[in-house]
């Protein structure tokens, strides 16, 4: 059988505890069973540091024992004294985007419950993270095609954003996290051929995948994890303050602050991923572009704050 194989970063890997999946060293051309009389210790982390080797690799059909693994241990790596503040953004970020990945492939409620704890610490984190921490996590983050990635991007620089703008204002970053990751989970509710068609969609597709908002608010309420926040997020995310979004075509006022943050970040974020119709842009020319042919689109002092909490 065709093995895959895929990385995983060593500083992922929590010294001492048992793994429940086999690790792998990439020798030349081949994947050689990588295992140590005591296990996975410190000192093996240390010494293929020495080695300059960074990660290891697993089977791909061992994903979700990783994916388990690394929620399991995520407050142990959050708590290691070790670790600098970047890794621990790397780690929250790999290990939001796992779980995402789970998410999707089940959204009912056990999955939403588990994906909840994982935010709540992400969350933290960024709490935890002075404005230069978050700034290098902004650097950090990858901008590719996949939907995981933009929800973690989104749920990470969403909430970030919040906490600019309202500063020392009585708000519950847990809540707004958790509602800015799930902005997208209607998209679950989309038939995958449209959501991964590798070109444009055709006006008619394009008229379904303008129905992922109001699928995202009843698959939540469904599941019974309707929250205030994650109503407004799903909801209102492609409204725009010109009132040229959908579903509602919502007009200034009429949209929740929420709501005009996340469809800031959303569009930031979609405009730095590399899709088979438009290349990637960098941040500066995202950023352009909101601020001179998107201007009408975006509430112009949270726009300022963006800027702010970028550079
Ligand atoms: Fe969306
Ligand atoms: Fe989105």
């Amino acid at each position: 059988m065709d093995e895959h194989y895929i990385p995983v970063d060593i500083q992922l890997l929590q010294p001492g505890v048992e793994k429940p999946f086999q690790l792998y060293i990439h020798l030349g051309d081949r994947f050689v069973p990588y295992t140590q009389g005591n296990g996975f210790t410190e000192e093996t982390r240390q010494r293929l540091f020495r080695e300059g080797i960074r990660t290891l690799h697993i089977r791909e059909e061992e994903k979700n024992d990783l994916r388990d693994y690394m929620n399991r241990n995520l407050q142990a790596l959050l708590a290691d004294p070790s670790l600098t503040q970047q890794e621990k953004s790397s780690i929250v970020y790999d290990t939001c985007i796992y779980q995402l990945e789970k998410l999707w492939q089940a959204p009912d409620a056990k999955s939403i419950e588990d994906s909840k704890e994982i935010f709540r610490r992400t969350v933290d984190h960024v709490i935890s993270s002075n404005r230069d921490a978050i700034r290098d996590m902004i650097l950090m983050i990858s901008h590719d095609t996949s939907i995981y990635t933009h929800s973690v991007n989104v749920g990470l620089l969403g909430t970030n954003l919040v906490r600019e703008i309202y500063r020392n204002a009585d708000k519950d970053l847990h809540e707004i996290g958790y509602a800015m990751f799930l902005h997208d989970i209607g998209k679950t509710r989309i038939h995958h051929r449209i959501l991964n068609k590798p070109g444009r969609l055709s006006p008619e597709e394009w008229e379904i995948m303008k129905l992922h908002p109001e699928k995202g608010y009843e698959l939540l309420s469904k599941e019974g994890h309707l929250t205030e926040e994650a109503a407004v997020t799903t909801l209102e995310h492609h409204e725009r303050c010109n009132g040229g979004g959908y579903p509602k075509g919502l007009q200034g006022s009429q949209i929740d602050e929420l709501g005009k943050i996340c469809n800031l970040v959303d569009s930031y974020d979609a405009l730095l991923a590399d899709r088979v119709y438009k290349p990637a842009l960098s941040p500066y020319q995202a950023l352009k572009i909101m601020k001179e042919e998107m201007r009408d689109q975006f509430d112009q002092q949270m726009f300022k704050e963006f800027l702010y909490m970028l550079y």
